[in-house]
């Protein structure tokens, strides 16, 4: 109950930080602290029960970091990219609205308001679930020499997912909340609601958020 309460407390931080655009500046991210990272491997695992809501304005922004924020001076990011392409778009479903993360300014465009997190996904926990992360790949951000194989571009679209989603797998377990990878998602829908085309690659989705 006492969760529930600071949790209802802290969505209203969240909902005062909106521009009146509807886009999101993140404050900076909390770059130390945290639990060990041996700890969080311990904890890491795949939740299937989220407490439905919001997390606050320092939470996100950590999540995001960890998820794809820049971590160095020279643009690069917390993971791996292959040639450092940052070929992946990372789209943010939360129950206030769906955005695209920008990593370099570190912040949130709103694609669309309103609460489309159901659409990612038809298993009951991830209409609940604070942040549904969905990972698409920009191919055009290959260079045209070596766009020759499409099965290679995919599967490190894949691989960079995965890379991501690590990090967001131990942030989760840092704060004691779940997190859980899922591949079964309305493309049709993400399509239209995000207005993708030919050369996007769908890859691979994750919830995150606080558990009951
Ligand atoms: C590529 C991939 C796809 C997955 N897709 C789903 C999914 O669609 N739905 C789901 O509930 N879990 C999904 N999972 C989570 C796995 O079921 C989970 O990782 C596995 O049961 C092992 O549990 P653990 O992560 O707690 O170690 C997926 C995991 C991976 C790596």
């Amino acid at each position: 109950m006492k969760k529930l309460i600071l949790f209802a407390v802290l969505s209203f931080f969240v909902s005062s930080a909106f521009a009146s655009d509807g886009n999101i500046k993140l404050p900076a991210p909390e770059k130390s602290g945290g639990i060990g990272v041996l700890d969080a491997l311990s904890a890491r695992q795949s939740a299937r029960d989220f407490v439905d809501g919001e997390i606050t304005l320092q939470q996100l922004s950590n999540l995001l970091w960890a998820a794809g924020g820049v971590n160095r001076e020279d643009g690069k990011l917390t993971y791996a990219t292959a040639m450092n392409l940052q070929d992946m778009i990372i789209f943010v479903f939360m129950k206030s609205g769906t955005y695209r993360y920008e990593p370099s300014a570190h912040s949130l465009t709103l694609i669309a308001e309103g609460d489309n997190r159901a659409l990612t996904g038809g298993q009951p926990f991830v209409a609940k679930a604070a942040v549904d992360l969905l990972y698409i790949q920009d191919t055009e951000k290959w260079p045209e020499s070596r766009r020759g194989d499409p099965a290679t571009i995919l599967n490190c679209g894949f691989a960079h997912a995965g890379l991501s989603m690590q990090n967001v797998y131990l942030y989760a377990a840092s704060q004691g909340w779940g997190a859980r990878t899922r591949m079964n998602f309305d493309r049709e829908g993400l399509t239209k609601l995000l207005g993708l085309t030919e050369k996007h690659n769908f890859t691979l989705m994750q919830c995150a958020g606080p558990k009951p």
